[in-house]
């Protein structure tokens, strides 16, 4: 079940589970607009509340769902010189989500998010917080290779970046890290360098995000490895892993 488009209007049925739960939403949307700014709960009603509707279809189906809804996408101009559409990879369930800038030239040819040497990398960092590829997700702002891996145009994130949305809606994650300046800005909507975002949490609608420097900025400054792994323990502690 994709969250995204709207029924409005739609007559709802108080015995579906889904119908009861639309209901609450916009009861709550409701408050919102009438000013209504949150409210005090604890931490596992919050949980309790982020799962409700999750018994109504998996996190896998949501992405196999949201995969298809992308198609063969001629969205915007990247699909010109495309090979291949990369989405995502891992755990449907994952705890933790790695989201980078865009595929360079090995994911374009394979359709897998970092397999070239920055995701052999970054598999290293995966493994050093003692967690595998197959045990988080690791994805994209935008699905297709830019020509000559310039960086994305703003038409381009635009256009794609609700399918990133699409996601981590799909896998609520309760912590996102973000790799490098492009990844870091975008999701979370700011201009401020990566040399001050790295290591600090910020909330992304409940979820912890963490900046760190890109796998392929390592390749190139092996001396900031030091600051990645500082980054990484803090995010390991806070995951309690
Ligand atoms: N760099 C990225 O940002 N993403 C990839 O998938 C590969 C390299």
């Amino acid at each position: 079940m994709v969250r995204a488009g709207s029924n409005y209007g739609k007559a709802l049925d108080d015995n579906n589970p889904g119908d009861i739960l639309e209901k609450t939403c916009n009861t709550l949307r409701y408050m919102a607009e009438a000013g209504c700014t949150g409210f005090d709960c604890a931490e596992k009603t919050i949980g309790i509340v982020k799962n409700l509707d999750r018994n109504l279809s998996s996190a896998a189906d949501d992405l196999k769902e949201l995969r298809s809804l992308i198609g063969d996408c001629q969205r915007c101009k990247l699909c010109k010189e495309r090979t291949n559409i990369v989405f995502g990879t891992g755990d449907p369930d994952a705890r933790l989500v790695f989201v980078g800038e865009g595929p360079g030239y090995d994911e374009d040819q394979q359709g897998e998010p970092f397999v070239g040497k920055a995701g052999q990398l970054l598999t290293k960092i995966i493994q050093a917080i003692n967690l595998t590829r197959e045990k988080v997700y690791i994805c994209n702002i935008i699905k297709c290779r830019p020509p000559g891996n310039r960086n994305p145009a703003p038409d381009e994130i635009k256009t794609c970046f609700p399918f990133l949305e699409g996601q981590l809606d799909a896998i609520r994650p309760d912590f996102i890290c973000a790799l490098g300046t492009f990844a870091a800005q975008t999701l979370l909507d700011t201009v401020e360098p990566i040399s001050r975002l790295r290591g600090r949490f910020f909330d992304l609608r409940g979820i912890k995000v963490m900046p760190t420097y890109h796998p392929a900025y390592l390749l190139r400054n092996s001396e900031k490895k030091r600051d990645v792994w500082e980054d990484m323990k803090k995010l390991m502690s806070m995951m309690d892993v």
